[in-house]
């Protein structure tokens, strides 16, 4: 791919800019925001990391729309985070208008792009972005599962002591504290993961994957997650640049699949340079279908 945008210099748009340079995934990274100083500030110090890492992206920063131009891929990241004790849902009215002002100036300056949200609350949000742009709905998916995967990773590794490497896991449903972690759908290296854990484990984790965004921001207070999120979107970036076919847990407009028509959850996907090839439809068993129904009704609440 010749060129990435990143709206929004935050946090998690400067970790992502600095991964996807440093892994020379396309030749143009932009980094856009309302505060010209910040993204330009970020662009500038990611091009002075370079020759440690040995990149020749180059890195651009700005708030002038028009940077987006002929961007192959734009991820949104741009919008108020949430306070320690916040919801994801508390800064939807003032990020839905972040939104809409981020669609147009794609609509205008990059109409052939990708669009992958991670804006919270990312599944509405990206229903919403999905609708103001009018386009196929394989071009419009959030970040989100990949994280909380991850997430849920990283604490079975430390319950079992096993190295996170080997560990294969699945969230569905959507990015709040009703998100479905589905141990049933999770091995260590094809071994199922309930092998090496008992129920009070199981329930330790998924509570702790469920709540993963705020275990952070409350030890932080003043930050929300950025490095996990960063490497999440990175992690979606490749398999979107490399046309790869991963099979990752994305932000899905449903088409029918799970028994939803236009309603946004996180599923797992074929991920290739078309966006979301094909959404994968689990055999869930009634209490995971349970699960994700009730996650799916709390987006649903918010549309
Ligand atoms: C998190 C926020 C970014 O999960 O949604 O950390």
């Amino acid at each position: 791919m010749n060129k990435i945008s990143i709206i929004g210099a935050g946090r998690v748009g400067e970790s992502t800019a600095q991964i996807l340079a440093q892994r020379g995934m396309c030749h143009e990274v932009v980094l856009l925001d309302v505060r010209e100083g910040a993204a330009a500030g970020a662009a500038l110090d990611i091009r002075q990391s370079a020759a440690f890492h040995g990149f020749d992206t180059r890195v651009v920063g700005g708030s002038d729309p028009a940077l987006l131009k002929d961007s192959g891929l734009v991820i949104v990241t741009a919008g108020s985070p949430r306070k320690p004790g916040m919801s994801r849902s508390d800064v939807l009215d003032v990020n839905r208008a972040v939104i809409d002002s981020v669609v147009d100036q794609v609509l205008e300056n990059a109409p052939d792009s990708l669009l992958l949200l991670v804006t919270n609350p990312v599944d509405v949000l990206t229903l919403h972005a999905w609708q103001r742009t009018g386009w196929e709905r394989n071009r419009v998916f959030g970040q989100a599962g990949v994280l909380d995967a991850a997430r849920m990773a990283s604490f079975m590794a430390e319950e079992t002591g096993l190295s996170v490497k080997d560990i294969q896991t699945m969230v569905i449903g959507g990015h709040g504290d009703s998100m479905v972690p589905l141990t049933r759908f999770s091995t260590i290296n094809g071994v199922p993961a309930s092998t090496f854990l008992t129920p009070e484990t199981i329930q330790r984790i998924n509570a702790r994957t469920q709540h993963g965004g705020a275990e952070v921001l409350e030890l932080r207070q003043n930050s929300s997650a950025y490095n996990g999120p960063a490497a999440a979107i990175a992690t979606m970036v490749e398999a979107i640049c490399n046309n790869s076919a991963r099979v990752l847990p994305s932000v899905c407009i449903l088409d029918g699949e799970y028994g939803q028509h236009d309603i946004p959850a996180g599923v797992p996907a074929i991920l290739g340079n078309k966006g979301i090839e094909k959404v994968i439809e689990l055999p869930l068993d009634d209490t995971e279908r349970a699960g994700l129904q009730a996650s799916i009704d709390s987006i649903k609440a918010d549309l």
